[in-house]
């Protein structure tokens, strides 16, 4: 398995591959497919709960999809992601959540939407031994501040602010970095200025890796964002399932 170690080292040719999952079917595809590291995302809130944002996702939801993945995981990093108020509000309370998604559900990390607040807390995180993955850009549990999921980083001063912000986390600990919806040269600078590797989601090409959300690469999602991929057609496949089984029942060709 890609330890932290390995991933916060790989900036070099072989870009970093890392995809969601939130269940373990789907996480033993992904992880006998080679990718290095599977995200338990809060974007399992849109793709698998019903949501319209990742906010209401709890922290239980996340320990439960966490566990499903972990178990079916044998090479891959396991990443969780912590949900929307599960860190931040204090101190204790975000090591307690953090220290959670690692003893209990088994990640070997977890991923925090980062910004001023989050420094402290990575660098106190990483203390305790809990690997911090850092994301910056596009930090969809901002949507309500934000007014919606568009492109971050798009004046020098923005800009100039991730950097600053994406430093200050690699000094604090953080062995990666997720950096969403920012302007490619952004990105490229940004990769640049940073040892551990930064993995991109609608980056560009310059990043140390991408992530995309599992459900938009399968092609089982309803909408997919402008920059990310669908590399299958699982829906079509699904519906073409269902309706071939309702088909059978109803003229009596199965059982
Ligand atoms: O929740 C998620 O899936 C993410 C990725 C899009 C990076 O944060």
């Amino acid at each position: 398995m890609p330890t932290v170690r390995e991933i916060q080292r790989a900036t070099g040719d072989e870009p970093v591959t890392m995809l969601t999952a939130y269940d373990a079917p789907t996480a033993a595809i992904v992880d006998d497919a080679g990718i290095d590291v599977v995200l338990v995302g809060d974007s399992v809130g849109n793709a698998m709960l019903g949501y319209d944002s990742t906010l209401p996702v709890t922290l239980d939801q996340v320990a439960s999809h966490t566990g499903a993945v972990a178990r079916a995981v044998d090479d891959a990093l396991v990443v969780a992601d912590m949900p929307f108020l599960s860190y931040g509000t204090s101190e204790a309370t975000s090591i307690e959540n953090a220290g959670r998604l690692v003893k209990e559900a088994g990640a070997n990390a977890v991923k925090l939407e980062s910004g001023p607040h989050t420094v402290d807390l990575t660098e106190r995180l990483v203390e305790l031994g809990i690997p911090v993955m850092a994301h910056l850009g596009l930090t969809p549990q901002r949507v309500n501040q934000v007014g919606g999921y568009t492109q971050q980083g798009t004046t020098e001063d923005a800009a100039a602010e991730i950097r600053d912000l994406a430093e200050q986390h690699e000094a604090a600990g953080a062995f990666s970095l997720v950096l969403e919806h920012v302007p490619d040269e952004v990105a490229a600078s940004v990769t640049e200025a940073l040892d551990i590797p930064v993995i991109g989601i609608g980056a560009g090409s310059e990043t140390d890796g991408q992530v995309l959300v599992v459900t938009d690469v399968l092609g089982l999602s309803e909408s997919v964002p402008p920059f990310a991929e669908a590399f299958g057609d699982m829906r079509s496949e699904m519906e073409e399932a269902v309706a071939a089984y309702r088909d059978a029942v109803e003229d009596g060709s199965f059982p």
